[in-house]
């Protein structure tokens, strides 16, 4: 039995999840056995318990679920966003998903900047490290000095890259690394020195490193070239809030935190690249297509790869059929969004 936890959060997270859940209601149907089970983590449970994710609340996760299923985090009652670091970079960090997984799927939806290029055009997919580098929440402030601490263990890196390597090999593209190793010599040039000895492993994979401030020039002129990118917790964070737009914007990108080496029962973290829209709440105009990719995603992270490949399908041809949120220049709200998608889940 599958044991998954659903953690709908804030904002926009517990809309787009409602138009995604169904599809756990459907591979059950379809003879998967799996349970899941909420939890009221977010700003609203925080704000009331002042809890964010507590240890006793922690340790049932990881020891008693296979994976996650997240909306978002973020709230302008917390402007410092302390319960998001309490809840998603705890989980993150302490069920240690090194690896998260950002794939651009090629839909070429209205809004993307890539419309009229061919299919091809759009396959990309980011690998972004995803438990330390800037995100350690290490640092200071003082007066007018602060101070945010960058770290970078070989751990968690060859993790990162080794699942990078392996998916370039299994897509036969090549992978890029991004990095500013001219300038952070310390951090940066572990990651390059890893990839280096990780590239003469993989002889068939056309590897390069690229600094990051000409990728991201050369990845808006042309996104061809580029199969899979590697990168750090903060460049991967940049770089797949751009590849996000090549498939038509934010609400479209799908993400699933994993952790290769499996160190706990709940290996997986299945969410939305997007944050609580705060913009959007309550007015049934987020697009859920992301969250609903990333169920997707953790499905076939599951080893249900037909599920997967129906759920791709379904997203492919609600859009060929004109199924649009105001995001990608359609009137759908985000429930018609959801059915139009769903109606092919049958
Ligand atoms: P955001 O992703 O919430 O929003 C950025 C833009 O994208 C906004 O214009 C928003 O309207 C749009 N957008 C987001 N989701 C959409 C959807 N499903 N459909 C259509 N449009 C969508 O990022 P932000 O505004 O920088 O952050 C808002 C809050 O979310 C902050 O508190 C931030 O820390 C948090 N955040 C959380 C996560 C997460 O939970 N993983 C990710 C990013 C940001
Ligand atoms: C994301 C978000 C998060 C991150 C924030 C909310 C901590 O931007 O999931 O990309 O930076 O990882
Ligand atoms: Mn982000």
């Amino acid at each position: 039995m599958t044991r998954l936890a659903v953690i709908p959060g804030d904002g926009v997270g517990p809309e787009v999840l409602a138009e995604a859940l169904p599809l756990l209601e459907w591979a059950r149907n379809r003879g998967r056995k799996l349970a899941w089970e909420h939890f009221p983590q977010g700003a609203d449970h925080y704000l009331a318990t002042g809890e964010t994710l507590s240890d006793a609340t922690f340790s049932r996760l990881r020891d008693g679920f296979d994976a996650v299923i997240f909306g978002a985090v973020g709230d302008p009652r917390i402007p410092d966003g302390r319960h998001a670091e309490g809840i998603l970079l705890r989980l993150r960090q302490d069920l240690q998903l090194a690896v998260n997984w950002r794939p651009c799927t090629p839909f070429l939806a209205s809004h993307s900047p890539l419309r009229d290029r061919s299919v091809e055009a759009q396959r990309l997919e980011v690998f972004r490290e995803n438990t330390e580098g800037l995100y350690c929440l290490q640092g200071t402030r003082e007066g007018g000095h602060a101070v945010d601490l960058a770290i970078h263990t070989e751990a968690a890196v060859d993790r990162l890259l080794n699942e990078a390597f392996r998916r370039a090999e299994t897509l036969g593209a090549p992978l890029t690394l991004a990095h500013k190793a001219n300038v952070l010599k310390f951090g940066h040039g572990l990651w390059v020195a890893r990839f280096e000895v990780l590239k003469a492993k993989h002889p068939e994979v056309a590897a390069r490193g690229m600094h990051a401030d000409a990728l991201l020039c050369a990845l808006v002129q042309d996104p061809t070239p580029f199969g899979v990118i590697a990168a750090d917790n903060y460049l991967g964070d940049l770089i797949s809030d751009l590849t996000a737009a090549f498939m038509g914007g934010m609400g479209m990108a799908p993400s699933l935190s994993y952790a290769p080496h499996r160190p706990f029962r709940c290996h997986a973290l299945a969410e939305p690249v997007h944050g609580s829209a705060p913009d959007l709440v309550g007015r049934d105009q987020a697009n859920p297509t992301g969250a609903i990719l990333s169920l997707g995603l953790l499905f076939g992270h599951l080893g249900w790869s037909a599920e997967a490949e129906r759920v791709d399908q379904a997203v492919a041809k609600a859009l060929q059929g004109g199924a649009a949120t105001r995001d990608l220049g359609g009137n759908l709200s985000t429930q018609e969004m959801g059915a139009a998608i769903r109606a092919d889940l049958t």
